[in-house]
């Protein structure tokens, strides 16, 4: 892949929020959780899980649950990642900050949207409330959430353009120490 590809798909992923009704496979989506799965992790602790929901009455149940996200029963997939905060670093010697199980389990998030762009399909993350979520899915106690990612296939005329992002100009976000 060239910078040229990466630069396309990366202006190509926008977040969508409506999709085809025509359900993703498992194969499709057990492919973008193997994308995810190559993500950066601290000390290569791969601490997230994916709960994977197709049904669309859970994912009316967990409607609830999000903070804006209104719109997940129509999605092919809903994806939650949570992060297995029981995890230990394994040398004892690195000290790192806690909240870098977490933040492992935000790259494993962008390979899934980028991934999920790469493939043709439509995604946009979804806020979620830690707690109606942990109860819905009754999740055990080590797992924290992190967020949600609803993937789906896109609605034609909805075929991505490269534009749309709103951004603020780079000049004002990068500092340089010469
Ligand atoms: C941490 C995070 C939380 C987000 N939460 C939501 C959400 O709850 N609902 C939603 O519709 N979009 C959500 N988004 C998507 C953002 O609104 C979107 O990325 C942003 O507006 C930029 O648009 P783009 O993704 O099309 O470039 C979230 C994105 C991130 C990174």
């Amino acid at each position: 892949m060239t910078y040229d590809d990466f630069k396309s798909l990366c202006k190509d992923r926008r977040s969508i929020r409506y999709f085809d009704k025509k359900p993703l496979t498992k194969d499709e989506i057990l492919d973008l959780l193997a994308l995810a799965q190559l993500a950066p992790s601290v000390e290569n602790l791969q601490p997230w899980k994916f709960h994977v929901i197709l049904n669309e009455k859970k994912r009316h149940e967990l409607l609830e649950c999000c903070c804006y996200g209104n719109f997940i029963e129509g999605a092919g997939a809903f994806v939650v990642v949570t992060c297995d905060r029981s995890l230990e670093p394994k040398t004892g010697e690195t000290l790192w900050n806690p909240k870098e199980l977490e933040y492992s389990c935000v790259s494993a998030m962008e390979n899934i949207l980028l991934g999920a762009t790469a493939m043709g399909l439509g995604s946009c993350w979804v806020s979620l409330h830690h707690g109606p979520v942990h109860d819905a899915l009754q999740l055990p106690h080590k797992e924290i959430v992190v967020g949600g990612v609803m993937i789906g296939r896109l609605r034609r005329g909805e075929e991505p353009t490269g534009n749309g992002h709103e951004r603020k100009n780079l000049e004002d976000v990068v500092s340089f120490y010469d």
